[in-house]
Parts: structure tokens; sequence; C-alpha cells
């Protein structure tokens, strides 16, 4: 994820109208083997193995952090002491208790600190927020909101840190992948008020790597089938988030469904999007999208956009909201959505055991 943001810095000169512009000047593994890419890159004057000496750099503001979940808490505690903002990576913390000391320490020292949550970004997606937040759905009648990929399928695929609840997280799937799903519901003010949730593990063990087996102990598969108040009704919300959904390669969807009006948007199809009008009939309309991104781009608006566009457009939505300049643009996920989130996972994580509805 380094190199991802380090290429979106690369080629900020295409946005147009962002009004800050970042330069890398720091990277910091333990592997120092992970450093040598790094180094084609002419800003990037310190290389570092230890992150306390990188945090100890005057001329570093900002820190993003992508490690595994456990090492988060340490780290981002580390960053916002040293006087950094932070840019976290999602989950925020390993769990519920480690989100919760992070955004408040965050809040007690001052500092700006937001959470990467990249696929609200794409046009699809903010469309479908809009139309969502503007009332013009009606009464809300069912909410659908997912992440699916296949990978995990192969049960040849080695372990690795994302596999195991000590460096994923108990919460499993919905640490890894649950952010991205919970993202805009949340956004819209749409955090579940009781929750059902069914989760799978699907292969228990994997090839260590060397010739023999481990245990793969997290959730694989999660299924939350949960109530949002709205307006005084219950409305049904699913959130899916799985590793083994077969065929799919990173669909992220998002649906609200109403009365009047209803939207769909998926990255299966990701320039269509997808809305519904009642009127003496009642019919889907499907409108194919361009580059209609929140920073303009040299981008024509008629082509399409990618995971390097929108992790770009997350940076600048972050960077300009840092230097209060956000505007009226759609803003990245903020620690109480962080936080809000592990509360839905830690309920979810309660339900599953407890085989029960779990009131949040
Ligand atoms: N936003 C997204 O779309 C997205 C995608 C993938 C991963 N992530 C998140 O990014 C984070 C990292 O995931 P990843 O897939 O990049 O993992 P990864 O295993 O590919 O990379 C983690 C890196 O952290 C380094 N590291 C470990 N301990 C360290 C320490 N103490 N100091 C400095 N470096 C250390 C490792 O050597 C490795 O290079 C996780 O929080 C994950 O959830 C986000």
């Amino acid at each position: 994820m380094g190199r991802e943001v380090a290429s979106a810095f690369g080629r900020w000169f295409a946005l147009l109208d962002c009004p800050v512009r970042p330069e890398l000047t720091g990277v910091c593994d333990v592997n120092a083997a992970a450093l040598d890419w790094f180094r084609k890159l002419p800003t990037v004057r310190h290389f570092d193995t230890d992150h306390g000496s990188l945090l100890a750099r005057p001329d570093i503001d900002v820190v993003y952090v992508a490690v595994p979940h456990h090492l988060h808490e340490a780290i981002y505690l580390d960053v916002l002491r040293a006087g950094k903002d932070l840019f976290a990576e999602k989950p925020f913390g390993i769990d519920l208790g480690a989100a919760r000391r992070i955004r408040d320490e965050a809040a007690r020292l001052g500092r700006f600190v937001r959470v990467s949550s990249e696929f609200p970004f794409l046009p699809g997606a903010q469309r479908a927020f809009r139309l969502a937040a503007s009332g013009q759905l009606g009464r809300i009648i069912g909410i659908r909101a997912a992440l699916l990929h296949s990978s995990d399928l192969d049960p040849a695929k080695p372990i690795n840190w994302k596999r195991q609840n000590r460096y994923c997280g108990e919460a499993g799937v919905m640490n890894d992948l649950g952010l991205h799903v919970a993202h805009l519901p949340l956004r819209l003010g749409w955090k579940p008020a009781r929750v059902y949730a069914q989760l799978q593990k699907i292969y228990r063990t994997r090839p260590d790597g060397k010739g023999g087996s481990v245990p793969c102990d997290t959730w694989d598969n999660a299924a939350l089938h949960a109530t949002v108040d709205i307006g005084g009704e219950p409305v049904p919300m699913s959130l899916e988030m799985k590793r083994m959904a077969p065929t799919e390669t990173n669909t992220w969807l998002f649906e609200a469904i109403g009365t009047d009006r209803g939207v769909r948007f998926s990255t299966k199809e990701p320039k269509t999007l997808w809305t519904y009008r009642r009127e003496r009939e009642q019919w889907w309309e499907k409108t194919d999208l361009g580059f209609d991104m929140g920073f303009k781009a040299i981008t024509g608006s008629i082509f399409e956009p990618g995971f390097p566009d929108i992790l770009m457009q997350m940076w600048a939505a972050f960077l300009s909201e840092r230097a209060g300049l956000l505007g009226d643009r759609f803003g990245c996920a903020t620690p109480d959505e962080a936080v809000a989130q592990h509360e839905i996972w830690a309920a979810a994580l309660t339900s599953q055991r407890e085989q029960s509805v779990v009131h949040l």
C-alpha cells in the first residue's frame, strides 16, 4: 500500500484543482529490502527500518501507516505523540478497544487523523451517496453494502498475517474488508441498532509455505443482517464481507432502495450507475459515468477511472481537509466512523457466539 501511495504522489500534477501538494520525503519498513523500491523516487531522502527514527525527523508532517493490524495501536500512538498527523489504514486498531484509544488520543493531542477507505471516491459511489443523502429516495426500504473477493478459494494459498487472529484480529474478514463496506452507510447516518451475524470459517488450515500446515483461525466470510432506524422506522441493512465469494475480484457494491427512488452501484460494472424511479410505472435507468471526480484532473470526462485514481482522490481529500480546504467535497473516513465500524464488528462477534440478535 505504501508503494500505491507513492505512485499517487508521483503523478500529483495530473490533478488540476487540489490546493495541496504532498511530497514523499521518508519511508520506513522493518524489512530493509522493502525500502529498495522507493530508492528510485527523487524526493525520498530518509530510509529507516525503525519507525522511531522516521518520526524524529522534523521535515515530516504527515505519516501514512500501513502495517499489520496488531501493530496499528502502538505505531499510530507513536505517530500522534511525535506531533505528526496520521493517515491511518483500516481497520484502525485490531479491535474496538484499540480503535477507541487511538481516536481518544488523537482528540486529546489535537492531531488530524483520517482512515483509508477509497471506494467511496469512485464516481458511481459518489453519485449513489449524493442521491441517498438527498432525501429523494422516499421512505427507505432496504440497504445493501458488500465487498467480495475470491482469492482465498485456493486451499493451496499459503497462510499470511491476514488469516491469523493474533495479527488480523478476532473480527477477521470484518477487520480486513469491513470499513470499505460500512463507510457509506455510516456517513449516511445508517448505523445499525441491531445485528444478527453469520460468520464462516471455510478452510481451517493453510500451507505454511515450508511444506507444513498451520491453523487458519480467522473468519473468512461475514454476512450481517442489521436493522437501522431511519425516521423512526426499522430498515433492514445487509453488510457482507467475503474472502470466499466465487468469481468475485474485489467487488464493492452499495444499494439503497426507497419507495420513490433507488440507487445501485457495483465495481462489477464500474462505469454504470443504476437508478430506480417510480411514477405510474417503475423502472431502472442505466447511466454511463465518466471521470466525474471531486478533484478535477487532466483526464477527459468520458474516460474510466480505476484504483490508482480513487486512491489519489482519497489522498487529495485527506490533505485538503487537513488544510481546511475540502469545501463541500466528500471527506475520508473519520476516527469516529472507524470506531463505529468496530462497534458493529464487536456486536457481530457476540451475535455469532451467542447465536442471537445483538443491540448496539
Ligand atoms: N485501503 C486498502 O485498500 C488496503 C488494501 C490492502 C491493505 N490495506 C491495509 O494496509 C495495512 C497493511 O496491509 P498490506 O496488505 O499492505 O500488508 P503487507 O504485509 O503487504 O505490508 C505490511 C508492511 O509492513 C511492514 N512492517 C511490519 N512491521 C513493521 C514495523 N514495525 N515498522 C515498519 N514496517 C513494518 C512489513 O515489512 C510489510 O512491508 C493493513 O492495515 C491493511 O488492512 C488497505
